[in-house]
């Protein structure tokens, strides 16, 4: 794990830093000693020799070496996380932590501390709160916020180590004769096997993952089964939508019967939504079905693929084409995997979690709509607040009709139009939930171009996405390609192919018999000409 501490001159980031890694058993570093002792100059010397701008390009160096060390507690400099490049190279390698503290307590900490701190070097107390209040707004833009003004440095690792730790929540769903259990929990990785000893008997899991997340995790998940004399046995995927196809699940079959796997075992799903996918169709048709548990790993996974059940491999262009209902018996969401997530990743979650807000809770799209830095950067407490409430939309929607019988399926919206999307740029290009993000502004044309819509839907859901900068037009579309791929959606019935459409944020509609016209007129919207 990877904490980094981010907060103004003075809040305490390395006597908390130090205090921190002493507690989790780290090793720690002070950014700021490291760039001093490389450079073998203080950092006011490198200031008064060189000048700012090369300290910054120093930092800047800094940053993407730690960002590859592991296992470590840093203390920022107090700009360092402030420089977009720092915070785009270590927001995806790790938990920001961000203190905050009353220009006055710091001005009473840092008073002796004129000479060593360039940045107050010229001042008087009228120049330190001018720059406080300068930067205060950068600051708050920031994750993971805790006021250290009343705190002492071991109180403030009390904090941390409450953040990491989270709160436990359970939430059940039920199809039919089938019961998935939820659980959210932070760190439950390191004791996975102990989790499940108390469910399973089994003394062996097949683990499905993809190489990059089991390069990240892989160990950690591993050790947590060995601690609980559970062994392991792994198939690693190549990263991507590409391998959901019948000829990987075909090398998966052969890899389980080799290795004696039978309906008895445990399969477990560990990574994002294609491992998942491939996954649960693999462990619902080897023997005709082994016992399920998948432990998500993005944020997309989190909030919608790795819960309900439905799951399936492309054929040619076209998106799940085969695959079957298989409820696992466990999902099982840590949010500690997002902080290794890219931006990009997190866009792609963040715009399922804002579909789950449209279909049927209007304060979930709220809390996405007014924490879209914060969430992109990880907070984890909203984070989980974001993952809480669209797991409870996904279950609920699944509880009433598992298997879209009806109802279950406005979970799709966006969803005709982005699939059809993603096969037409042949799953290059266009991540999943990009064309999720773009399938659901079509869907919203659609539904003004026939009275269905809210006038103001549009603007703000664009306004959103724009603020996670998330692609609202597309270059060079194929649009009697994609009407073709549509022809493949299964929402089809006798040849019409039925739409979800949002009547205003937390309602929908399905609509039937939607001509061609106006589903050309809607492609429109997202088309860069
Ligand atoms: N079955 C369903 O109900 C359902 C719902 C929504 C989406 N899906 C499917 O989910 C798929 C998209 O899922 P996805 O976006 O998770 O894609 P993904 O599984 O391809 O993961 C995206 C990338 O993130 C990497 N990754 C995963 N966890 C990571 C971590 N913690 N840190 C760093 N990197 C990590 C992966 O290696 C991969 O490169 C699509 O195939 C889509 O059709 C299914």
């Amino acid at each position: 794990m990877k904490i980094m501490l981010t907060g103004m001159m003075g809040v305490g980031k390395t006597a908390v830093g130090k205090k921190l890694a002493e507690r989790m058993n780290i090793s720690f570093i002070d950014l700021d000693e490291h760039i001093e002792k490389k450079a073998c100059l203080k950092v006011y010397e490198i200031f008064s020799q060189f000048g700012e701008s090369h300290f910054r390009q120093m930092e800047r160096q800094a940053c993407k070496e730690i960002s590859r060390v592991n296992d470590v507690v840093i203390a920022t400099g107090g700009r360092t996380l402030l420089d977009k490049k720092n915070l785009s190279v270590l927001a995806s390698s790790g938990i920001i932590i961000t203190l905050l503290c009353s220009p006055e307590k710091i001005l009473r900490r840092i008073k002796n501390d004129r000479g060593k701190r360039p940045m107050i070097a010229s001042n008087s107390k009228e120049a330190f709160f001018r720059i406080y209040r300068e930067r205060e707004p950068e600051y708050l833009k920031l994750p993971n916020k805790l006021d250290v003004t009343h705190l002492k440095p071991e109180d403030v690792v009390e904090e941390i180590m409450k953040l990491i730790n989270g709160e436990e929540k359970r939430f059940e769903m039920i199809a039919g004769e089938k019961r998935t259990s939820s659980l959210i929990c932070r760190g439950i990785i390191d004791d996975i096997g102990a989790f499940l000893k108390n469910i399973y008997q089994d003394k062996k899991a097949f683990i499905l993952s993809d190489k990059n997340v089991f390069s990240l995790y892989g160990k950690r998940l591993t050790s947590g089964l060995h601690k609980a004399d559970i062994e392991d046995d792994v198939f690693l995927l190549q990263p991507g939508e590409k391998q959901k196809n019948l000829a990987v699940v075909k090398k998966i079959y052969a890899w389980l019967q080799e290795k004696n796997a039978t309906r008895s075992s445990l399969f477990i799903s560990f990574g994002g939504g294609v491992v998942s996918d491939i996954g649960g169709f693999v462990a619902s048709t080897f023997h005709r079905g082994m016992k399920l548990v998948n432990i998500p790993t993005t944020l997309l996974s989190q909030v919608d693929a790795s819960i309900g059940g439905k799951n399936a491999v492309n054929l040619n262009e076209a998106k799940n084409q085969i695959g079957t209902f298989y409820f696992p018996e466990h999902v099982i969401i840590d949010s500690l995997f997002l902080t290794t997530l890219t931006h990009k990743q997190m866009q792609e979650g963040l715009i399922e979690a804002l579909k789950a807000g449209v279909i049927a809770d209007k304060d979930l799209f709220l809390l996405i709509k007014n924490h879209v830095p914060e969430l992109m950067l990880k907070d984890l407490r909203l984070l989980e607040q974001v993952i809480t409430r669209a797991v409870k939309v996904k279950s609920s929607a699944v509880t009433q009709d598992p298997y879209e019988k009806n109802t279950r399926a406005s979970l799709n919206l966006g969803h005709t139009f982005g699939h059809a999307l993603e096969g037409s740029y042949k799953y290059s290009h266009l991540s999943h939930g990009q064309a999720v993000g773009l399938g659901m502004i079509c869907a919203s044309k659609l539904g003004l171009l026939l009275n269905l819509t809210s006038e103001d839907f549009l603007p703000e859901f664009k306004e959103v996405l724009t603020r996670m900068k998330a692609p609202t037009k597309i270059k060079n579309m194929n649009a009697s390609r994609i009407l073709s791929l549509m022809q493949f959606d299964k929402k089809r019935k006798k040849g019409k192919i039925s739409f979800i459409v949002p009547k205003k944020v937390g309602e929908t509609l399905i609509i039937k018999d939607v001509n061609e016209k106006h589903i050309l007129e809607s492609l429109k919207e997202i088309s860069h000409g």
